[in-house]
């Protein structure tokens, strides 16, 4: 007979306990809430009423509900209280010895069959579970941050767990309107193993100022599509608990991807911990708030203060679908655009696809007639170079093949008026090497426009080491004036976006290699405990595998970490030839 679980217990009410308590009390249950001390107790009680009382203000809940869902939680600092709960979920900091220790008192408190089950993220299970005396019972119970708002649990079940205690707790969770996974018992279990490597590179490109923290976040909301960016992620979770899950990780795979940031360390120290604490990557208006002040921090961006240089006239080298959306999004933005093909067939493909594209948004009222028109009129299409003359900048666009765009740039080098600037949209290649082409290396910046380029708004604006100050300022403003968000960053492999998305997509595949979850239950947990819009097995059949591959080679010929290196089942699923939706199979199946 499954366990009814009518009263549960929740130890620890900091960020996630509070919301636990929350998610549990308005499905219903009643809950004893318990926290180490009285000032504690009063900060926990404060969370919940503070989180329902939004929910009252965005007319999600009644206040006769709220008022239903508080008076279903007794708030209590004595574990004692807990002697005839169904169920506790304890939810106190990341440290092995003192979960263990209050899941060794709570063994003496419960009935014999009560569950026990801990929030922990990162931590072993088992180690938890033998502080008792009956291990069968314990489980893990992962909830996600906010839990109130997020729909997915991770049951984690230990080699002696036992087969109803999982299977009724997953029953609860689902009564609970998430949606449970079972995993075995392996540091940071589906979601936060394929997370918190991500986190931890974010940070490391911080700390190195690789790009500024806004521009860190901006690139993976507006590249990704994801709902926080990594940094304002971190100060969410708390930066001592993601401290400790990284050192968790870390111990438990000796992943060097995965040793904390040293920075970490520092800010913790220092109290830095996050929105909890009022500071982390991010200054917040007050502790608890989630509200950004300016703290005059911000961004150290390179080419700030130099003047943009005059840009009117613009030329496009290239034919193909990045090309062609950069000359509507340059035309668009008010730009006067030659682009180059290299046959009188293609230019008229581009003009063609460009027309089309442009009547497309006039018949859905996002362009007028006569702004097509003037758009049309602005573009003219040139098989030579050569026309590219008195052009204030050229953005390069053809084949991803490093000595085509070479031989590009040693052309326009000779071709392009002194100050005109030359960028390049690659997404793979060093930069300075398009640069080392020409006799200009200052003039020269990348330009990485996201695909469809009309409709994704991130460019990564690439510096070299040899970029003019005044050549970033001219490329962000042209974004600017694109109604783009550009951000900023160094000539590294991947920039900003790819050097953190691939990586993550790589984990992904060897998690699945390692048998330890299906592409189903991985992208479920992406996308449910994270808020991402595609799982990481979706996303690559998208992306396709062969893509993915290469970008990954990259990066690791980059930077020669052992951790980046290609999972073998992806190059198996290359050589295979699926390549994902192209070839209707790759992780998935298509019909
Ligand atoms: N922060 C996240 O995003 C997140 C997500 C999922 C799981 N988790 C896990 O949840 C657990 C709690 O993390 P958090 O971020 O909520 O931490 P937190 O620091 O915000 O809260 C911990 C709370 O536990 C209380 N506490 C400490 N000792 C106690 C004791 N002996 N008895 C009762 N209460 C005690 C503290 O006063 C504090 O309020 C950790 O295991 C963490 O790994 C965290």
């Amino acid at each position: 007979m499954a366990r009814e679980f009518t009263t549960v217990g929740v130890i620890g009410l900091g960020t996630m306990g509070s919301g636990i308590v929350e998610v549990f009390a308005r499905n219903g249950v009643d809950v004893v809430a318990i926290e180490a001390d009285g000032e504690a107790l009063e900060r926990g009680k404060a969370h919940v009423e503070q989180s329902t009382g939004r929910a009252v203000a965005r007319g999600k809940l009644s206040e006769a509900d709220q008022a239903a869902l508080i008076g279903r939680i007794t708030f209590a600092t004595d574990m004692a209280d807990l002697a005839e709960v169904d169920l506790v979920v304890e939810a106190v900091p990341e440290h092995l010895d003192l979960k263990r220790q209050i899941f060794s008192a709570l063994d003496d408190i419960v009935k014999p069959e009560a569950v026990l089950a801990t929030n922990t993220s990162s931590l072993s299970v088992t180690e938890i579970s033998v502080a008792t005396h009956n291990p069968r019972r314990v489980v893990g119970m992962h909830f996600f941050n906010p839990a109130p708002v997020l729909g997915f649990v991770e049951v984690i079940r230990t080699v002696v767990t036992e087969d109803d205690v999982v299977a009724d707790v997953s029953d609860l969770a689902k009564r609970l309107g998430k949606q449970p996974v079972v995993v075995g018992d392996k540091a940071g279990f589906i979601a936060n193993a394929l997370l918190f490597g991500y986190l931890n590179h974010a940070v490391s490109m911080y700390e190195s100022r690789y790009a500024s923290r806004e521009d860190i976040d901006a690139a993976m909301t507006l590249g990704c599509g994801l709902p926080m960016g990594p940094l304002a992620l971190m100060d969410l979770i708390g930066l001592d608990t993601a401290y400790e899950i990284l050192d968790t990780m870390y111990k438990q795979g000796r992943d060097r991807l995965h040793a904390p940031t040293p920075i970490l360390k520092q800010m913790v120290t220092a109290g830095f911990k996050g929105r909890k604490s009022g500071r982390g990557f991010y200054t917040y208006v007050e502790p608890g708030s989630s509200k950004v002040t300016d703290d005059g921090a911000a961004a150290h961006v390179a080419g700030v203060g130099a003047s943009p240089r005059p840009v009117r006239r613009v030329g496009v080298v290239g034919s193909g679908t990045m090309a062609t959306g950069i000359v509507e999004v340059l035309a668009k933005g008010g730009y006067d655009v030659v682009f180059v093909a290299r046959s009188s067939d293609k230019t008229a493909t581009v003009s063609a696809a460009l027309t089309r594209s442009l009547e497309k948004a006039v018949q859905r009222g996002k362009l007028s007639e006569a702004d097509r028109d003037a758009a049309l009129a602005r573009v003219a299409g040139t098989t030579s170079l050569d026309d590219l003359g008195d052009v204030d900048l050229v953005v390069e666009a053809v084949v991803e093949d490093l000595a085509v765009k070479q031989a590009l740039f040693s052309n326009l080098d000779d071709i392009c008026k002194p100050g005109a600037v030359l960028a390049t949209t690659t997404s793979s290649l060093p930069v300075i090497e398009c640069a080392a082409a020409t006799r200009r290396p200052a003039d020269v910046v990348g330009l990485h426009f996201f695909n469809p380029a009309p409709v994704m708004r991130l460019v990564e604006v690439v510096h070299t080491v040899s970029t003019a100050a005044d050549v970033v300022a001219t490329a962000i403003q042209v974004c600017e004036q694109l109604g783009r968000h550009p951000v900023s960053c160094a000539d590294r492999s991947g920039f900003i976006v790819n050097a953190l998305l691939f990586p993550y997509l790589n984990d992904a595949v060897k998690m699945l290699e390692a048998h330890y979850a299906t592409t189903d239950a991985i992208d479920t947990a992406m996308k449910t405990g994270c808020g991402y819009p595609m799982g990481p097995f979706e996303l690559l059949d998208v992306v396709g595998l062969d893509v993915a591959l290469a970008i990954e080679r990259e990066l690791y010929l980059e930077f020669r970490e052992r951790g980046l290196a290609p999972a073998p089942l992806l190059e198996q699923l290359v050589t295979a030839g699926y390549l994902g939706r192209k070839t209707g199979r790759g992780f998935h199946t298509y019909p």
